[in-house]
């Protein structure tokens, strides 16, 4: 092997940079060459594959900086499609012709799916990247409880699960994966701010966090003390949820709850979904789970409730709702993110450089720590080949407190006590630099944009 290609695919986190880097650093200690495709799958796709070359005399071209979020190499929500079998060629084809010998995909679920295709062709391995938090198992037969359904369309089916079972927090395949640090630390630190808002003028705060599927980000801003978190994975029952605000409102005047975009009713329809549209691969995209929780909230008190004690002038009025949104995906990443990124960048080479085919590095928790592991990437798959997202396990929840588990607290435990290095709370300070307001913004684009090489169609 002499010389591999690394692609960031799907929604950016903040760690790309650091993954990436990783892996160049290893590459160049095993003399081997680092192709960045320009803007994930969508890169192999173009007839021209934009390229860059990362790391010119096995020495890392300045421009990656781990410590700077997204991705120097761009990322899309494209994909190769399984049942494209020309395309597939050419993509192959493409590989071939700029002599790239194995790819690493940094991604998450959706990009292993978007892989499987291309292990055919050539040796792929996956580094783990999203802020969802939702690449890998609870436990190694987790694949198997899922359970496949017909739909109109016959090439689109509807997946769901069995009740899943008790596990050992070591059993998990690939703990916690890169991004997802960062995303609860502003998301949490969002929780605290908007608190004291709250509390001076006695509203309800419902702050959404991103997750899609996946209950892991909202369950982590549990470090920014919300009176109630909201996930995908419980149903929302409304009973329950007006009896529990209003037994927060009358001790404390206001409440801050955290919902999960994702969220559903007791019939497993996604609450404010009515507008959802769906991405290039194909994931619902979510957009109004706290609006549909507001409508549940003042539909249930009413106004009477708040004018009555002068708690506020109308229902609408005391409660407020706020996207965390893309700011949990942007920015620096924390040292836990940057730190493992980089290791699984190099793992990824390692395992290319050691054989391996449709391959996953993955932080494994073992002994009170973690180390780097891997498994093969159909141990990801159920019986039907498809990768499903990892969901929050209901071990990790308590629904009665509405608050993570004695279980979900060790979890979180375990990533974020020395999530946050030093140099994360110096860079805090960096926001006031004088300098900010005379430079203006040098975006990585334009450098990288220089080193972009083409395939010729002709060469
Ligand atoms: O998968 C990562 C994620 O940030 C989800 O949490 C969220 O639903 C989605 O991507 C948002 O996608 P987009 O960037 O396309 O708006």
């Amino acid at each position: 092997m002499k010389r591999i290609g690394i692609l960031t695919a799907g929604g950016d986190t903040p760690a790309l940079n650091a993954t990436i880097l990783g892996a160049v650093h290893r590459a160049n200690q095993l003399r081997l060459e680092v192709y960045g495709i320009i803007k994930g799958f969508s890169g192999l796709l173009n007839p021209e594959v934009p390229h860059v070359h990362l790391n010119p005399l096995f020495t890392c071209i300045p421009e990656i900086d781990p410590t700077h979020g997204g991705s120097v190499l761009g990322a899309s929500r494209d994909y190769v499609d399984g049942d494209d079998k020309e395309t597939i060629a050419q993509v192959a084809d493409r590989l071939a012709r700029l002599k790239i010998d194995g790819l690493i995909c940094v991604g998450g679920d959706g990009t292993l799916n978007g892989m499987q295709p291309l292990c055919d062709y050539l040796p792929t391995v996956l580094a783990p990247k999203t802020i969802d938090n939702d690449l890998g198992l609870n436990y190694p037969d987790e694949p198997t409880e899922w359970v496949r359904e017909t739909t109109d369309n016959p090439k689109k089916f509807r997946y769901h699960r069995k009740l899943g079972r008790e596990f050992e927090l070591e059993e998990m395949i690939n703990f916690a994966t890169p991004g997802y640090a960062t995303a609860v630390y502003v998301s949490a630190q969002s929780i605290q701010r908007i608190r004291t808002t709250a509390e001076s003028h006695r509203r309800i705060a419902i702050i959404e966090v991103m997750g899609r599927d996946c209950g892991m980000i909202a369950l982590g801003t549990a470090y920014g003390q919300p009176d109630m978190i909201l996930i995908t994975e419980h149903p929302v029952d409304p009973d329950a949820l007006v009896e529990r605000v209003v037994s927060i409102l009358d001790v404390q005047k206001h409440a801050v709850i955290c919902v999960s975009e994702g969220i559903r009713d007791t019939q497993g329809r996604i609450l404010g979904a009515v507008t959802a549209s769906k991405d290039p691969a194909g994931n619902l995209q979510y957009t109004g789970a706290a609006e549909a929780l507001k409508k549940i909230l003042v539909d249930r008190l009413g106004d009477a409730f708040f004018t009555h004690k002068r708690r506020n002038e109308s229902a609408d009025a005391a409660i407020f709702v706020r996207k965390i949104g893309h700011t949990q995906r942007g920015g620096r990443p924390i040292l836990f993110d940057r730190f493992y990124a980089s290791q699984l960048g190099g793992k990824a080479v390692d395992l290319l450089a050691q054989g391996y085919q449709n391959c996953v590095a993955t932080l494994q928790y073992r002994d009170g720590g973690f180390i780097l592991d891997s498994v093969d990437g159909n141990m990801l798959r159920d019986r039907w080949g498809e990768v499903h997202y990892r969901p929050l396990s209901p071990t990790f929840y308590d629904p009665k407190r509405f608050m993570p588990s004695v279980k979900g607290v060790r979890y979180l435990e375990t990533i974020f006590t020395n999530a946050l290095g030093p140099d994360d709370v110096e860079s805090i300070r960096s926001l006031f630099n004088t300098g900010n307001l005379t430079h203006p913004y040098l975006s990585v684009n334009v450098d990288i944009n220089k080193r972009i090489k083409r395939l010729q169609e002709d060469a």
